[in-house]
């Protein structure tokens, strides 16, 4: 199997990867839906992960949004995230990197150009479109910090449930699932769309498809090869010079 893929990867001009939870499993970030470990097996995400429970709740969504952002700080991108780093940086245009997740690491590992489709947790913005006033250098402190005058509350720059995806980059990540000849679906349950919807798209389009996982998911079914494998492990193999 693996070989097969390997040999995929070498015949592709443009390849698309498309990254969820799975790729930081191994660098000790846990994923959303694993069913003892995942954080929505402890934490209901609409009172966490929406922008409702964010205006009923602020503190205790920054709260739980500090306590992610402490511990991504403390994990190092993987064996995963470096290969495809390592790749990109050996193969300059060729594989563009499409991620759900907001942890950083891709970008950590070297992947300077990752279409972050989610958003990132190590950054805020406004809660509310920002007025004149609105100057995030002179913030009053809190949890969460707030304008200090309009009381503007600063919320993290990531895509909560409901929320629509930033337009530039799901356009770039449109484009390269448009574009490629193959696309690697890893680490992801492939349940949340759009991003699921970009897999369909390439195989649809004619590309080759390999999930690397190991458990099945539901992006199985477009796939032309499955690798059961962690990504740290599986990765490293298949993209090696
Ligand atoms: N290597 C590869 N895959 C792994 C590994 C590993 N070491 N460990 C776990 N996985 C797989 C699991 O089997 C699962 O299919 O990673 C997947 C993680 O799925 P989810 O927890 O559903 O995460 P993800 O698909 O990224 O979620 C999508 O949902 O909660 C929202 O916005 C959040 O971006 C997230 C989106």
């Amino acid at each position: 199997m693996r070989d097969t893929v390997r040999q995929w990867i070498r015949e592709a001009r443009r390849i698309a990867v498309l990254t969820g939870a799975g790729i930081s499993a191994e660098s000790g970030v846990p994923t959303f839906r694993d069913a003892q470990t995942g954080l929505w097996a402890q934490f209901n995400p609409q009172e966490l992960a929406t922008e409702a429970a964010f205006r009923a709740h602020p503190q205790r969504v920054w709260d739980w949004y500090a306590f992610r952002r402490e511990m991504i700080a403390k994990v190092a991108p993987n064996a995963g995230h470096l290969a495809l780093a390592a790749f990109q940086q050996r193969h300059p245009g060729r594989l563009a990197l499409i991620t759900q997740n907001v942890d950083g690491l891709h970008q950590r590992a070297g992947s300077h150009e990752t279409i972050a489709i989610h958003g990132s947790i190590l950054q805020d913005q406004w809660l509310d479109a920002a007025r004149p006033c609105c100057d995030a250098g002179a913030l009053q402190a809190g949890r969460p910090p707030r304008c200090l005058v309009c009381g503007n509350l600063r919320r993290p720059a990531v895509v909560w449930f409901g929320e629509s995806l930033p337009v530039t980059a799901l356009e770039a990540a449109e484009e390269a699932a448009n574009a490629c000849e193959l696309m690697l679906v890893i680490g992801t349950s492939g349940v949340v769309y759009p991003a699921a919807g970009l897999a369909l798209a390439a195989h649809q389009r004619g590309a080759r498809v390999v999930v690397i996982n190991p458990e099945p998911t539901e992006l199985d079914r477009v796939a032309d090869h499955c690798l059961r494998e962690p990504a740290a492990q599986c990765l490293p193999a298949l993209l090696e010079h």
